[in-house]
């Protein structure tokens, strides 16, 4: 796997891999990795001849008072995970290559950013969707994969694609889930057996939406309610938002068949957790 720190050296490998003919998969990354990244790592390996992935803990998408520094790192293990795969180039810059003094263009998708984590996290999706611009622009892929955990980055990377005419196609990827069911995230480092097992309140509430949907409830405050009530049954979990909207518009009302995700944002002592489902999949 090579490792490249600079953007003009990582473009040129991307322009020389495509004049051979290869294509080119992405997986966009802040390290820590677990099975999640690995499995869009696999998928983008089936997609593409070439697969490259970045790891960039990116300070604009964190709030003054989020865990930028604290956020958990581990660049050799991260290496030695990419090289199973295998990974053919990292792109790994340091902060001031990303964001050199003066820099001041940033990438906003204004209206799918607005709600859910977008009301908590000012300034998050603009700190995602710039940084994923410039990473489109220096690493060059056909495809690049995102997870699902992420509903609302991935809507939104979506839209940016769209509406800035990025030549290339996001490819959606589900959520990897532990055996009891925790979706997986870099953040689950951070919490301490007891929490561990708490957070597994977020995948049971989603779950708790998705049998009563099945069973034909169309509600949207119904179906938020029976995910809310397993949250609030369960000691040191703090709700910050339970969400039923429109899947592809992020929005309600909703049109009627589209498809529902269900949206939560919670503490488990002081980790923030997010998970989501898509009703009735
Ligand atoms: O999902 C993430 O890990 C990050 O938001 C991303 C897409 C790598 C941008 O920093």
């Amino acid at each position: 796997m090579e490792i490249i720190t600079k953007p003009k050296e990582m473009q040129a490998w991307s322009e020389a891999a495509r004049c051979r003919g290869e294509t080119i998969a992405f997986v966009p990354t802040m390290g820590f990795l677990h099975e999640g990244h690995l499995t869009l790592m696999r998928e983008g390996r089936k997609r593409a001849s070439l697969l490259t992935s970045s790891l960039f803990v990116n300070p604009t998408q964190f709030g003054p008072n989020e865990d930028f520094a604290r956020y958990p790192r581990n660049f050799d293990g991260d290496c030695a995970m990419m090289r199973t795969v295998p990974v053919d180039a990292l792109f790994a810059p340091a902060p001031e290559t990303m964001y050199p003094p003066g820099s001041q263009t940033w990438v906003e998708v204004t209206e799918l950013t607005q709600g859910l984590c977008g009301a908590h996290r000012p300034g998050h999706f603009r700190g995602v969707t710039t940084v994923v611009a410039k990473l489109f622009n220096i690493v060059k892929p056909h495809y690049a994969l995102f997870g699902e955990k992420d509903f609302q980055q991935l809507r939104a990377i979506q839209r940016m694609v769209v509406d800035l005419n990025f030549d290339l196609e996001i490819i959606p990827v589900q959520t990897v889930r532990e055996p009891d069911g925790l979706a997986m995230s870099s953040r689950n480092a951070y919490l301490s057996p007891d929490e561990r097992r708490k957070a597994l309140a977020l995948n049971c509430a989603l779950r708790a939406a998705d049998a009563l949907y099945r069973s034909g409830q169309r509600n949207v405050e119904e179906l938020e309610r029976a995910a809310r009530q397993v949250l609030e049954s369960t000691p040191g979990v703090a709700i910050q938002y339970v969400s039923a909207v429109d899947a592809e518009t992020l929005e309600r009302p909703l049109a009627p068949e589209r498809p529902i995700v269900v949206a939560i944002a919670a503490h488990v002592g002081a980790t923030r957790l997010i998970d989501n489902m898509i009703l009735g999949r």
